[in-house]
């Protein structure tokens, strides 16, 4: 395990829960986070849970910890506010393992591939791009238009792992979290993290 914080961008996709699992995960697993949700990932989260998710930095840890049943001692989790581009994950010289965005949206898709960093998201995950480091793109939208497969096309084409919110079945699951944690682990695995306890195919 290295000891650099891994990015975690949440932006306004249905799902949320994919990323309080990660973060259960990562936290359990004790890794440092850095996490910076979209501004619409608090819309969507409204709307998805009937709670407010806070804006203040300090008070969305500890939010972010009780959704995902997380202790204050497991982890690190620094929260980021989503206009903060002087942040220190809005620069290059901020060593990361990189970055997962999870559940990814089409506009975050559309705003990384032409390079906006609009907000610090975007400009986190531009960043990692820019410095070569893993850049792991977790999109959820259905259908998809041509547009969102050629924005998709141009983040794999610069180096960033595609790793859609499609669930297998082969695992058996039996519950949401089972679904979740499949895709969860599948975008874990782009970075060589492995603690998340999932059935792995083994063939017959
Ligand atoms: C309840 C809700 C669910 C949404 N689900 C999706 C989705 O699954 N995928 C998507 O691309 N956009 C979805 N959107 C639209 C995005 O939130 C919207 O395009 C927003 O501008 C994205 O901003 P962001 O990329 O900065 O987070 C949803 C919006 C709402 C309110």
């Amino acid at each position: 395990m290295t000891n650099k914080p891994l990015i975690l961008g949440i932006s306004g996709a249905s799902g949320l829960i994919y990323a309080v699992r990660a973060i259960k995960f990562l936290l359990e697993a004790d890794y440092a986070i850095d996490l910076v949700a979209s501004r619409a990932a608090y819309m969507v989260w409204q709307a998805e849970n009937s709670i407010k998710m806070p804006p203040e930095p300090d008070e969305q840890e500890l939010f972010w910890r009780e959704r995902a049943g997380v202790e204050p001692v497991r982890g690190k989790l620094r929260c980021h506010r989503w206009s903060d581009v002087g942040a220190t994950i809005a620069s290059g010289s901020f060593s990361t393992m990189g970055m997962i965005i999870i559940p990814c949206s089409m506009s975050t898709v559309a705003k990384i591939a032409a390079g906006l960093s609009s907000d610090l998201l975007e400009r986190a995950a531009d960043v990692q791009l820019k410095e070569g480091r893993p850049l792991i793109v977790v999109p959820r939208e259905t259908p998809f238009s041509l547009i969102h497969l050629r924005n998709l096309t141009s983040l794999a084409e610069a180096g960033a792992r595609i790793v859609p919110a499609i669930p297998a079945w082969y695992h058996k699951p039996k519950t949401i979290e089972d679904l979740v944690d499949f895709v969860v682990a599948r975008s874990f695995d782009q970075l060589g993290i492995d603690c998340i306890p999932i059935a792995r195919w083994e063939g017959h």
